[in-house]
């Protein structure tokens, strides 16, 4: 089955072409990076209006591609939320069109379910029960996943998502958008232990993370020690490069410590990293350890799967599909999809329309 997969939730307009949910015959990515720079973040409105002029061409990029006709396409899966909506709406209205022009089925996809299965095409099957750290710009999560396609949430962010706090703080030190390479580039030459930065405690005892303290911490430390954000990026001072290494490795303490304190607890069979974030290596060195001490493997995505692309959404959309479930046309972009565990009858279909939300 040949799923054509579409993505435009925030700053990327990303067309796939995937068969059979694991194979990977093209994945085409526009990255509006450089349009939203000087701006030290995304605008939304220019992020729509860069959709509209660039979804034709992806789309009959990714086709051309992967030497497929169109006619060829027997689904098409694309991102419902959550997101930007004017964003959401170009790739969902396009989905829609081309869906019905050739009258083929089409399915909305969560955009956090679509970064779980980044992950399906450069390793082995997952194994249930499995546990998944979603880490992007937007979201910070730990999903327990009993069986495919059931999500329960065990961990979330009270505040920042981890990718958001790397863009923080790499603005403040004056490293450019988007923070989490920049400060990863960095940190390499900086000593993590020159700056002791504590972990929040939750108050009610669920194991979620913080990471607004940690960015009034930089700040803190930023004034104490009068820091000049770096005039050049490339060349920032050596305290500049200690700060972004202590802070790194503080954020990845949080996400991996307690991960493995869940993992310790739950004991899936596999373990999952997949968003934005997941392309720090660091973060990366710290689960892979943390696996090896439970003797589970860890599948993360390829580097250029990590951030937002359309090849995720086509494999997410193929697991729907294969079990009978399609969205209809009245379908709209949904900003404020959830990724819940989903109602399922005895034969494992979704009841009524495919949500999310509980
Ligand atoms: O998944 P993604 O492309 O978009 C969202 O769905 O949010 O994630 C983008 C986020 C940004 O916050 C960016 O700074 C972060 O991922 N990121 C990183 C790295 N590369 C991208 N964070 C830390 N280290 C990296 N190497
Ligand atoms: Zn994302």
């Amino acid at each position: 089955m040949l799923v054509l997969g579409i993505e435009s939730s925030c700053d990327e307009t990303a067309a796939a072409v995937v068969r059979d949910g694991r194979e990977l015959l093209s994945s085409e990515i526009f990255s509006q990076i450089d349009l939203h720079r000087p701006f030290g973040g995304v605008v939304p409105e220019l992020a729509s209006r860069e959709h509209l002029a660039r979804i034709g061409p992806i789309v009959d990029a990714a086709l051309e591609q992967a030497a497929v006709d169109a006619h060829a396409v027997d689904a098409v899966a694309v991102t419902q939320g959550p997101g930007l909506i004017g964003s959401l709406m170009v790739g969902v209205s396009f989905a829609k069109a081309f869906a019905f022009g050739l009258g083929i089925p089409f399915i909305g996809v969560n955009h956090i379910e679509g970064h779980v299965y980044s992950v399906v095409f450069e390793n082995p099957p997952i194994e249930f029960p499995a546990l998944a750290l979603i880490v992007s710009g937007g979201h910070t999560n730990i999903f327990h996943m009993p069986a495919e396609g059931l999500y329960k949430v065990v961990s979330r962010t009270r505040d920042d998502a981890a990718g958001e706090a790397f863009d923080k703080v790499a603005k403040m030190l004056g490293l450019g958008y988007p923070g989490g390479p920049a400060i990863e580039r960095v940190a390499r030459d900086g000593d993590p232990t020159a700056v002791k930065f504590t972990l929040p405690k939750i108050s009610d005892g669920r194991p979620d993370f913080s990471f607004s303290g940690l960015k009034t911490a930089v700040v803190r430390y930023i004034k104490e020690h009068s820091i000049v954000p770096a005039e050049n990026a490339d060349e920032p001072s050596q305290e500049i490069r200690d700060l972004a290494a202590s802070f790194q490795a503080t954020v990845v303490r949080s996400l991996v410590g307690t991960m493995r304190k869940i993992a310790f607890e739950s004991r899936p069979k596999t373990l999952i990293v997949a968003g934005g974030v997941a392309c720090n290596l660091a973060l990366r060195h710290a689960v892979e350890t943390a696996a090896q001490e439970l003797g589970v493997p860890v599948y993360f995505p390829s580097r250029h799967l990590s951030t937002d692309n359309a090849a995720m959404i086509a494999a997410a959309g193929y697991a729907h599909l294969k079990r009978g479930e399609a969205s209809d046309l009245s379908m709209g972009g949904d900003i404020t999809l959830r990724l819940q565990n989903i109602d399922r009858d005895e034969a494992g279909l979704a009841k009524g329309r495919v949500r999310y939300r509980l």
